[in-house]
Formats: structure tokens, C-alpha cells, sequence
């Protein structure tokens, strides 16, 4: 389990990448191949982005984890429509018990998504899948909380 230490200090790498001069999908990859390293309860990382073209539609962005089949996922659907629509965090802690879910592999127990809000809109979210039944506390989501929001200067 994490401590606050450990997270704090997260963040900190986190911003230092945010803040950095790599092209901007390049600096979300890197986000997420340090969370999923860095946090044993984190095993997919990934983002959503809303599709100019097509808005009310999220599309596959940078992610670290195995491949998934839901590469463009319609607001209202699944863990991460649903974040998208009500604009707040949504932590599914066994997806078991969860109706509107898109299963991406049956590894999959548990899922926290959180939305980038930049200017009062949704520009896409945060996606972190886990293999561990109910793992993510307060800490992970104030946590997560606090990562949305230094990205969402990005997106
Ligand atoms: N499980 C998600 C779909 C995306 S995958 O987790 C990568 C959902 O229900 O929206």
C-alpha cells in the first residue's frame, strides 16, 4: 500500500513531466507507464480523449497495460462514459456488481476513472484498471485527483 509520502512524491514526477518539452502524447505516455510502475494496485493506465470531431465521444489515447478493444467509447457508456457525462469520478470497486461496464480482459476486478475538466468542460479522463478486488482508498483518489488536475493543462 502506498503512503501519503509515496504519493506525494509521485506527484512531483508527474508535474516534472507535465512540465516538460516532449510532444504532449508523448509526456501522457510517460504518466502512465510511471503510475502503472509505480503503483502495484495499478495495472492498466490509460486515457480517454474527447474526439473534436465527435464530441460527446472518447477515443483511446496513450495508455500502459495490455491492448483494449474499447478504442472509442460514446458518453453514457461503460465506467468511463459514465464518467465522462456526470463530470465527476467514478470508482467501480468490484466491476462484478457494476451493469454499464466494458470488460477489457477478465484480469480486471476493480476501476477508477476521473475526468480532465479544463475550462468547466470535459476534455477526456484518467483510466486505471486493477486486478485486485476494492484496492483504491481516498488517498488514490485524492491522489488521482490532484494528477487531473495538473494534466488538464495539457488536454
Ligand atoms: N472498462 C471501461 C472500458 C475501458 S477499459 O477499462 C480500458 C469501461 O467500462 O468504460
Amino acid at each position: 500500500m502506498e503512503t501519503a509520502a509515496d504519493f506525494e512524491a509521485l506527484l512531483r514526477q508527474v508535474e516534472a513531466i507535465v512540465y516538460s518539452e516532449a510532444p504532449i502524447l508523448e509526456r501522457l505516455g510517460d504518466i502512465c507507464t510511471l503510475l502503472r510502475d509505480r503503483v502495484s494496485h495499478y495495472d492498466w493506465v490509460g486515457f480517454y480523449l474527447v474526439d473534436p470531431q465527435a464530441p460527446r465521444q472518447l477515443v483511446l489515447g496513450p495508455y500502459a497495460g495490455t491492448p483494449t478493444e474499447h478504442t472509442r467509447i460514446p458518453f453514457g457508456k461503460g465506467i468511463c462514459g459514465q464518467a465522462a457525462a456526470t463530470e465527476q469520478p467514478f470508482i467501480v470497486q468490484d466491476v462484478s456488481q457494476e451493469t454499464n461496464y466494458l470488460s477489457c480482459s477478465a484480469d480486471v476486478r476493480s476501476e477508477i476513472v476521473l475526468p480532465l475538466l479544463r475550462e468547466g468542460k470535459v476534455r477526456g479522463e484518467l483510466d486505471i484498471d486493477s486486478h485486485a478486488l476494492a484496492p483504491f482508498t481516498d488517498a488514490d483518489r485524492r491522489f488521482l485527483e490532484r494528477v487531473c488536475e495538473t494534466i488538464a493543462t495539457l488536454v
